[in-house]
């Protein structure tokens, strides 16, 4: 009789189809949508780990929908995230950072179920110098029934996510995803070209040492923050003080380290971008459920992230995120100390 022997491994594919079956009326296309994301990951993985060796780095000589000159990698992230969306068929369109406006795909997937914002490369700045970058993405189902989807299927608030997740291209590329019953992680195999479970239910500790923010804004600052940020760098032994700064100016690469050893990720307003810097709907909503689900806090500074009502897919939004206590202590310190023209400005969800 043949013995089955003992396998420690658990890929993304069989996890996905094994979490599947606790949703008994669950079609499949949630998770053949995942599916479709974790392969565009894959061949993404593979063009950003040969990137310093062959001719694809450098300017692609467009622009994207910030203005910003976009890199190569963005552009082929951007397709390949794109074709497997739009060949999968559960996904009736998609928000990117890197176009203007939504892209509503034809054929069988203009019916698909659901809709996802995406930024397909973020931290593009750091390909050039082999720092690590990631793909951001964020799920809803659609609220039209019929038809192409529209705008207002992208505009919800990040509560209504069904799934969120990032991939890190790092020293190794890992996947990281809920959907709304805690978070895991998987890391790729390159010998077998598998996402393979290797960070069970990740919970981010309640508290931490270690602190994100780009200090060379600080002049520009809210009170409150400035006042926060020095509070973390008192000589103070009994409270581990002072704390860490690391910044590597690659959202998903601080929010992984963050999640894993307890620590908080701040953008603020600043006096020149007074609405923040970082994307509401392909950055920091699902940044937000991730960290939700981690156990963690996900703010704007005064309210929970994910309640924000969008206005534009592209909207800017200030991003407190990590470990509780540290991010609602940063909250106390702008309550008390910034005044309210600090506050974001987006006076019923709108951008000024
Ligand atoms: P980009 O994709 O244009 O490099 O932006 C990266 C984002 C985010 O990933 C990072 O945390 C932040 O912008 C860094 O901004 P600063 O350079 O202003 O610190």
């Amino acid at each position: 009789m043949y013995r089955q022997p003992k396998r420690n491994l658990t890929t993304l594919g069989e996890f996905i189809i094994d979490k599947q079956a606790d949703f008994p009326f669950a079609k499949g296309e949630l998770s053949s949508l995942l599916s479709d994301i974790a392969i565009a990951a894959k061949i993404v993985n593979r063009e950003v780990n040969k990137a310093g060796l062959v001719n694809i780095l450098g300017e692609a000589g467009s622009e994207n929908v910030q203005g910003e000159s976009q890199k190569k990698l963005d552009v082929f992230a951007n397709e390949q995230f794109l074709a497997a969306l739009a060949t999968g068929g559960e996904c009736a369109g998609v928000a990117s950072e890197e176009n203007d406006e939504i892209i509503l795909f034809d054929g069988a997937s203009s019916s698909g179920k659901y809709i996802v914002a995406i930024d397909p490369l973020d931290g593009s700045s750091n390909i050039d110098v082999n720092v690590s970058v990631g793909t951001i993405f964020s799920i809803y189902r659609r609220k039209t029934k019929n038809g192409p989807a529209t705008v207002d299927d992208f505009l919800q608030p990040g509560y209504d996510q069904v799934a969120a997740g990032y991939v890190v291209y790092g020293s190794s590329t890992m996947l990281v995803y809920t959907t709304g019953n805690g978070v895991n992680g998987f890391t790729l195999d390159p010998s077998i070209g598998e996402f393979c479970l290797s960070h069970p239910d990740m919970r981010i500790p309640s508290g931490g040492n270690i602190y994100s923010v780009n200090q060379g804004n600080f002049v520009h600052f809210p009170e409150g923050v400035k006042r926060y940020i020095k509070s973390l760098q008192i000589d103070d032994k009994a409270n581990k003080k002072p704390y860490t700064l690391r910044y590597i100016g690659s959202l998903v690469s601080d929010f992984h380290r963050n999640l894993i050893k307890g620590g908080i990720y701040i953008y603020p307003t600043t006096l020149g971008s007074p609405a923040g810097k970082l994307r509401l709907m392909y950055e920091c909503n699902p940044m937000a459920m991730l960290m939700e689900q981690a156990g963690g806090r996900a703010t704007d500074g005064y309210r929970n992230i994910l309640e924000i009502e969008p206005t534009d897919i592209h909207q800017r939004c200030p991003l407190f995120v990590g470990s509780t206590q540290m991010v609602e202590e940063a909250m106390d310190y702008l309550r008390q100390y910034s005044d309210a023209e600090m506050k974001p400005q987006y006076a019923n969800g709108k951008e000024s």
